[in-house]
């Protein structure tokens, strides 16, 4: 079966891609390639021994779509192309709602013109707003504190209504917690572009001598060390979780949530810590002010997956960081 990958030589669905290949489902990647290499192909030809089908391309470029979908006969979209850099969504919000909203509706459109009717969708924890409680299941109120949440909340409620006026639509939205982490080959992960928003791969690159120190931003969070804690979960882990969800619902209908996490949270200073042991680096930290927007602690409740999915996280903090490391020393620069 023939599944059209929309930013499948991104970090999450290139890997997402190899567990799709693994399963016997037949990956087919669409991408503009504004936030990828292309050596992630041959990358992935290293890991899995195929050469997968790759069409350069815009999701609001719906003839190409199309037509990426008709000759291909694909039948059904995971659709993971996005913006997806909080603070640049704040300064330039018009560009992440064209690309993340306009982009998925001219997607739906054209999937409902040809007859495709299945989407699994990346969404993020971060359509939870602040939380309310933790963990955070499905039922915790929907909010979004910048332009980038509000695009999947957006996105979350355009395939919800799609879905109401067609009874034949399937649409599932997979909120994941923070994935972290690398395929454990070592030739494939993530490498932002610039300074690294996120914890990981800035202790990363700290590790490895890009950066002088890593900043805990804030150590006096109502937390048991007093830093941030998250539910980081291991990209390979996510990966599963997509077929997972696809696998269960393929002949079912309707707008269906789930949480990806692991329903453990972890402090920033816990992190730091186990990448020290996998790196055999001692990462050096200094104390930082919180960073605005920020919240003590996030993480998810993950029963629903487990009982409707047959899915649970399996790798643990070590093999997250022991995984990174293992791309971040082999590739300092990524795939540049
Ligand atoms: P990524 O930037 O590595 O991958 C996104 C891919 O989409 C890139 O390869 C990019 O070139 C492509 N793309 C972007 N706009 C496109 C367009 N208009 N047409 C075609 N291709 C386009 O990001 P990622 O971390 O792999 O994230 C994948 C998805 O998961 C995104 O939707 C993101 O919002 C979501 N998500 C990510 C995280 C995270 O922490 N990484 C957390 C929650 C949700
Ligand atoms: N942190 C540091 N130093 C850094 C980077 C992060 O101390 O250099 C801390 C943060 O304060 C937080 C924790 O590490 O306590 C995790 O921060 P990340 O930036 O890695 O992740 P967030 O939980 O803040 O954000 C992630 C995604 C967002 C998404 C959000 C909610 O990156 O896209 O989860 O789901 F919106």
């Amino acid at each position: 079966m023939k599944i059209l990958v929309t930013g499948g030589m991104g970090y999450i669905g290139s890997h997402t891609c190899i567990a799709l290949h693994k399963a016997g489902y037949t990956p087919v990647i669409y991408d503009n390639l504004s936030n990828a290499s292309i050596k992630v192909l041959d990358q992935l030809e290293v890991i899995t021994g195929a050469r997968f089908d790759f069409i350069e391309g815009d999701i609001l470029d719906k003839a190409h779509f199309k037509a990426a979908l008709v000759e291909n006969n694909i039948e059904a979209v995971f659709h993971f192309a996005a913006l997806k850099a909080v603070g640049e969504s704040t300064e330039q919000p018009l560009r992440y709602y064209q690309n993340n909203v306009s982009g998925t509706v001219a997607m739906l459109e054209v999937m409902k013109e040809v007859g495709v009717n299945r989407i699994i969708f990346s969404s993020s924890a971060t359509v939870y707003g602040d939380p309310q409680y933790l963990p955070i299941d499905e039922k915790h109120p929907i909010s979004a504190t910048n332009p980038y949440g509000w695009t999947k909340v957006m996105v979350e409620q355009i395939l919800a209504d799609n879905c109401a006026s067609d009874d034949n639509a399937l649409a599932i939205a997979l909120r994941y917690f923070n994935p972290v982490g690398a395929h454990p080959s070592g030739l494939l992960g993530e490498s932002p572009s610039g300074i690294p928003n996120n914890l990981m791969p800035f202790i990363a690159q700290t590790a490895v001598g890009k950066r002088e120190f890593v900043s805990v931003f804030g150590d006096d969070y109502n937390t048991p060390d007093g830093t941030g804690v998250r539910d980081y979960i291991h990209i390979m882990d996510l990966a599963e979780g997509h077929v997972a969800a696809f696998s269960a619902h393929k002949q079912d209908s309707g707008f269906l949530p789930y949480n990806l996490g692991t329903g453990q949270g972890y402090s920033v200073l816990e992190v730091i810590k186990a990448f020290s042991a996998s790196s055999g680096v001692d990462v050096a930290y200094k104390m930082a002010p919180r960073r605005p927007g920020d919240i003590a602690s996030n993480y998810a409740e993950a029963s629903l997956a487990k009982e409707k999915l047959g899915w649970t996280a399996k790798l643990d903090i070590k093999a997250m960081t022991d995984d990174t490391w293992h791309w971040q020393s082999k590739y300092p620069n990524g795939l540049e």
